[in-house]
């Protein structure tokens, strides 16, 4: 069975004021909310206070990050590494997001390195992928995604795929408000897991794939009603404490 898995992205927002008020709301809200892993993933500058505030919370959640780089340590100014991440308590981290692959031009090959990196630190890698618009109106959606995932499967092996996460998000349903339906997502994520279950039909059926894209309170259980969507990767609603609990809770709830 896959547990399901909620992740916060709060991109670029946050201040010490913030940060503090939203884990503080964020654990009082997560009150009797049983069978799903909750993560957040602040800045990076944030991740001391987070930690300590995680710390003291009364229910669980796991502190993530949004990036990592590809060195350990040495000359390579403004990056951060997984020792670092790890240092400050941070598991689950996202790479390959779109918005770090189209700002910040990431290949599927440094996205794949970057994987490889957290894996062999022992962190969660969270791979994000997911189609243009464009490639969306193509029908190219599917291929995009298997060939994202491919650059992992190519240089680590499907079994790699063990203990991570992967994050559909669809680009269009970023931030819109113009959510995928739960029926097109779940094609979807049927279809990603029947791609890795070409190489391994145990590894497709234990992975946890989140859509994310546009997911609130009011839409969250029609996507977790869904076979395939085991959790989603959040953005905008995550930054209020009632509607990120709130997604939770639809998780929890769906997947008993
Ligand atoms: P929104 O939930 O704001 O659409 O963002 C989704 C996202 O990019 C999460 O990584």
């Amino acid at each position: 069975m896959r547990h399901p898995v909620v992740m916060g992205n709060w991109k670029l927002n946050g201040s010490k004021e913030m940060v503090s008020n939203l884990l503080k709301g964020l654990d009082a809200a997560l009150k009797g909310v049983e069978g799903v892993d909750v993560a957040v993933a602040p800045p990076v500058m944030y991740l001391d206070l987070a930690e300590q505030l995680i710390g003291k919370a009364e229910n669980k959640i796991i502190l993530g990050a949004q990036n990592v780089d590809v060195n350990a340590k040495g000359a390579f100014t403004g990056d951060i590494s997984p020792e670092m991440l790890k240092d400050f308590g941070a598991s689950h981290i996202i790479i390959g997001h779109s918005e770090r692959r189209d700002y910040h031009s990431e290949s599927d090959e440094f996205v794949a390195k970057k994987f490889a990196f957290l894996k062999e630190q022992g962190l969660t890698p969270v791979l994000c992928i997911g189609e243009s618009e464009a490639q969306n109106e193509a029908g190219e959606t599917v291929a995009v995604c298997a060939r994202q995932i491919d650059a992992v499967i190519k240089t680590q092996g499907v079994e790699a795929l063990n203990g991570a996460i992967i994050a559909y998000e669809p680009i269009w349903a970023i931030g819109t408000g113009k959510a995928a339906t739960a029926e097109d997502a779940q094609r979807i994520h049927a279809a990603i897991r029947a791609h890795i279950a070409e190489q391994s039909e145990e590894v497709a059926k234990n992975v946890v794939i989140q859509y994310g894209g546009s997911v609130k309170p009011e839409n969250a259980a029609a996507y977790f009603a869904q076979p395939d969507i085991d959790g989603a990767l959040v953005g905008g609603a995550a930054l209020d404490a009632e509607s990120f609990a709130a997604i939770a809770k639809a998780a929890a709830e769906a997947k008993k």
